[in-house]
């Protein structure tokens, strides 16, 4: 199967600067300190319980929900990062969930919105489906390249703004992949024209724990099709870092993203990560320092 070759899907979006992504505990931190981010990134899931495909009324939203992001919508663009799509799945693709996306995009006008390079639903042994409730890597192969490929054009086809897709973190390596994870990325985002959000932290914690070198990983990816950059922080635990986004980034990630900036002339924004239930531990600080960097580091791009 082969998809169309798109135009660019991607040009003009707004440059939005820094954005920081949304837990609850991080609410009266977002409300306090509007001044230190550009944007707010959402996981929009969050927002609602969704009751299964097929279920009348499936997504059942927060009623708190909504005058909360009318709030932060008032002085600041929002943007949808999802993690329920599941597009690696080998079950049928989702429709009723772009739909749902495709609701809040026209309700918050969301420049862009992204979702995981990952799956995380699949069939149980017992016959139902269930959630992993995380984001499982996808097979680097000719096959998963072509599924993804025609649901990315679904995705296209039916939301009006550009949709990126975030590379994953992976502890283990799929044996006899047909390519490297940066062909794959680059072969996706060449064929279907949708963007890249690159999650550096990941790329990090990938090399660390499988002995990669991640600056020529980065070297052989096309950063051209780069709009968003994800930078967080882990720790290691028994000899395995985790991507736990539980603190500030490690400087070589810091270091990864000087390396990108200069080649990723479509980047509109770079966002940090921190898993709220760290929030209570490190306190407001950590992360006013790190969004504070980050809009440095930008700021000495654009001068
Ligand atoms: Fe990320």
């Amino acid at each position: 199967m082969t998809s169309l070759q798109p135009a660019d899907r991607l040009a003009g979006l707004p440059r939005l600067g820094v954005g920081l992504s949304y837990q609850a505990p991080l609410r009266g931190f977002v409300l306090e300190h509007l001044d230190s981010f550009d944007f707010l990134e959402l996981i929009p899931d969050i927002f609602w319980a969704d009751q299964g495909r097929g279920a009348p009324d499936r997504y059942r939203e927060s009623v708190d929900a909504a005058p909360f992001l009318a709030r932060v919508a008032a002085s600041k663009p929002l943007i949808a990062h999802s993690v329920g799509l599941s597009i690696g799945s080998g079950d049928p693709f989702d429709a009723a969930h772009v739909e749902q996306i495709a609701a809040w995009q026209e309700r918050y006008g969301f420049p862009w919105h992204s979702d995981h390079l990952s799956f995380n639903r699949l069939e149980h042994v017992t016959g139902h489906f269930m959630d992993t409730g995380v984001t499982l890597p996808v097979p680097f192969d000719h096959e998963v390249l072509d599924l993804l490929c025609e649901r990315v054009d679904r995705v296209q086809a039916r939301i009006p703004v550009p949709f990126l897709l975030e590379n994953n973190v992976y502890y283990f390596e799929i044996p006899e992949q047909d390519m490297t994870e940066a062909e794959f990325l680059n072969r996706l985002t060449e064929r279907t024209g949708c963007g890249l959000l690159l999650d550096l932290h990941n790329i990090y914690t990938n090399a660390r724990n499988l002995g990669f070198d991640p600056w020529s990983m980065l070297a052989s990816l096309d950063l051209s099709r780069v709009v968003e950059v994800h930078l967080g922080g882990g720790m290691e635990v028994d000899g395995v870092w985790l991507d736990a986004h539980s603190g500030p980034c490690p400087e070589e990630v810091w270091a990864m993203l000087e390396e990108v900036l200069p080649r990723a002339p479509r980047l509109c924004g770079v966002v940090f990560e921190m898993f709220g239930n760290y929030y209570p531990q490190v306190g407001p600080e950590p992360l006013l320092a790190e969004l504070g960097r980050a809009r440095r580091v930008l700021e000495r791009r654009a001068a």
